[in-house]
């Protein structure tokens, strides 16, 4: 009788070893969405227009959350079936559209309407002020470094204004490639689309006078906060 009982015991717990491994298989991965927008698709006009922002917003970045999404369910899948290679494959896949929505909620964020504040410096005795005037020499100054920066970008890409946590917390101008994200000791303060999709309906070839017009609307209050926040 107990020789039964063990064997049972043996078998509930034979059966339960597969059960256990299978459930801890497709390891849980948060989706990602558009963020909520600070502020009205027409409300950046005239310097980016309502065009401009619902198709930048509503098609691009949405396109990035989707295909990120996507990427992440393929990559349950291949986890689930121990598919190493098609892990490997969709790392890129997951780094261009998660570097695309990170780099465009970024984006959204340091923007803002004129009426609230838009191209507003922060105040001069403010630490990023400060540095700013140390450093560059005023914002003015910073800005034209900024867009001669944007210029040298071939095809698609971003320029970031950023903090260095390794270099003492300078301010540092620094571009990147299609969608590379920065992390890091690289802190972004503010990131500026240089897509052909972030200007072209508006601005059509004349990306300079977009880089030149976008300042009118940097939240420089949102550049402050990520600037005193790095630690
Ligand atoms: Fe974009």
């Amino acid at each position: 009788m107990l020789s039964n009982t063990i064997f049972y015991l043996f078998l509930v717990f034979v059966q339960l070893i597969p059960q256990a491994v299978s459930q801890n298989l497709p390891f849980k991965v948060e989706k990602i969405s558009l963020p909520k927008l600070g502020w009205g698709l027409g409300s950046l006009e005239p310097y980016i227009s309502k065009e401009t922002n619902v198709l930048h917003y509503f098609k691009h970045h949405q396109a990035y959350v989707n295909n990120y999404n996507a990427a992440l369910d393929s990559l349950v899948e291949a986890e689930a079936k121990g598919d190493y290679k098609t892990i490997v494959e969709l790392q890129s896949a997951i780094a261009f559209n998660g570097g695309g929505h990170i780099n465009h909620s970024l984006f959204w964020k340091n923007l803002a309407p004129v009426s609230e504040g838009g191209g507003e410096f922060p105040d001069l005795n403010s630490e990023l002020s400060k540095l700013v005037y140390k450093q560059f020499g005023g914002f003015d100054e910073l800005i034209k470094l900024t867009n001669e920066k944007l210029a040298t970008i071939q095809g698609s890409g971003w320029a970031f204004i950023v903090k260095n946590l390794s270099n003492g917390g300078k301010i540092e101008v620094v571009t990147i490639s299609n969608q590379e994200a920065l992390f890091k000791p690289l802190v972004p303060l503010v990131a500026i689309d240089a897509w052909e999709h972030a200007y072209y309906l508006q601005y059509l070839n004349l990306k300079a006078d977009y880089f030149e017009a976008i300042w009118n609307v940097i939240n420089w209050k949102e550049a402050e906060r990520r600037f005193n926040a790095a630690k």
